[in-house]
């Protein structure tokens, strides 16, 4: 008894004094737990972001700050109803070193709150969800992509500067369409538009017709939308189908129109939304890493596979700056907090409650391309609305 407690002590005090490029020299792997949607309407999309993610590592020959990386995978299924269990399997059963997910903001809020519980380090490459960079900000939850505010505020801005005055909105109900739209009234009624309709359907759902036969009986001027995925190649064949595209233009966040185009076609022609990746953007950063990445995996990369490879250049920074060892928390935040990060979207930094601070670009679906036209808002920062940090 007295000699296993005896060890385990030992064992502790050696784990205390195994700190900075020790990590390295010990050869501790670094377990990194994905949890990320790998079936249901967002699969796709959790796919780009793992192949992102592994592209990044594999690029600094498998090891981050010296530790090889080892994954332990868990489909979280954007089912918010099992994402505490889920979060906890990698936290408590598989004792991961950092967490990065997810695509569904209802679950990465599931994931914020044992992450802010239990310290683990959590880096976010795609879910928007506002509250993650507001009210649930900690200095160890970070961010890769956006807050659902800005992409909506961004196309609010736009779309009131064109001088578009009556505007239906439709998307799913949950935090990521509810957020989208309120970012976007926010701007459209600032610059002097009126939201007249706000239509829902609960997500991850797909039966769209009674909502574009209440569209085309209120005729606004335009429609402002949220959808992603799986969803939003069905959305926008059936706008199109009804016969809306001709008479009442469509607009979104990129969302609606990045990584779908192959299975929208004609229909996605034309459109206008706005992200904070493009096509056609002439930035060097942005070129190879689409060679690369096209040579990797056979397949063009998506903005949701530029969030993956971020959130893993992000980890890099923090992880580089403590030489491994994840828990030298302040100063990782502090080293991510103050670095510059080369995205193939164009260099970013995080805001205080560690958002992207980034150019929302004006995108227009031209082919199989979300071809540049614009920067719709420039280095856009998320309010962080009830961040104490
Ligand atoms: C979200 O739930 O936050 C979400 C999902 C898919 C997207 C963007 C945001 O493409």
């Amino acid at each position: 008894m007295k000699s296993s407690i005896f060890r385990t002590t030992l064992i502790a005090a050696a784990a205390l004094a195994m700190s900075g490029a020790a990590f390295a020299q010990a050869g501790a792997k670094l377990k990194v737990g994905l949890m990320l949607p790998y079936t249901g309407t967002f699969a796709s999309l959790g796919n780009a972001i793992e192949n992102g993610f592994r592209l990044y590592v594999t690029e600094q020959g498998g090891k981050l700050a010296g530790r090889e990386v080892e994954f332990v995978k868990v489909d979280d299924e954007s089912d918010p109803s099992k994402a505490t269990d889920n979060v906890n399997k990698l936290v408590k059963r598989d004792n991961v070193d950092v967490l990065i997910g997810t695509v569904h903001s209802g679950v990465a809020m599931a994931m914020a709150k044992v992450a802010k519980e239990t310290g683990t380090i959590l880096i976010v490459p795609n879910a928007g969800a506002d509250a993650v960079t507001g009210a649930m900000c900690a200095p160890n939850i970070f961010r890769s992509s956006f807050s659902n505010w800005q992409p909506g505020y961004a196309m609010g801005e736009v779309m009131a500067k064109k001088g578009i005055k009556k505007v239906a909105t439709i998307t799913w109900k949950y935090a990521a369409g509810d957020e989208s739209v309120r970012g976007f009234k926010e701007a459209f009624e600032k610059g002097g538009g009126t939201v007249v309709k706000e239509l829902n359907l609960p997500f991850p759902n797909v039966e769209f017709q009674a909502l574009l036969t209440d569209i085309a009986a209120t005729k606004p001027d335009a429609v402002f939308t949220f959808f992603a995925g799986g969803g939003a190649v069905k959305f926008v064949k059936d706008y199109a189908a009804a016969g809306l595209k001709k008479t009442i233009p469509l607009y979104g966040s990129g969302f609606l129109t990045d990584g779908t185009l192959d299975a929208q076609g004609a229909d996605a022609d034309g459109l206008l939304t706005a992200l904070h990746y493009a096509d056609g953007m002439e930035i060097p950063k942005d070129k190879s890493f689409r060679l690369a990445y096209a040579k990797t995996y056979k397949l063009q990369p998506d903005v949701y596979a530029v969030q993956g490879y971020d959130a893993a250049q992000i980890l890099g920074i923090g992880l580089k700056a403590v030489g491994g060892d994840t828990s030298k928390k302040a100063e990782f935040a502090h080293a991510v907090e103050a670095a510059k990060i080369d995205s193939p979207r164009g260099t970013f930094s995080l805001s205080k409650a560690h958002n992207p601070v980034q150019d929302i670009y004006l995108r227009q679906v031209v082919g199989k391309e979300n071809k540049l036209i614009g920067i719709a808002s420039k280095a856009l920062n998320d309010p962080g609305r009830g961040c104490k940090m």
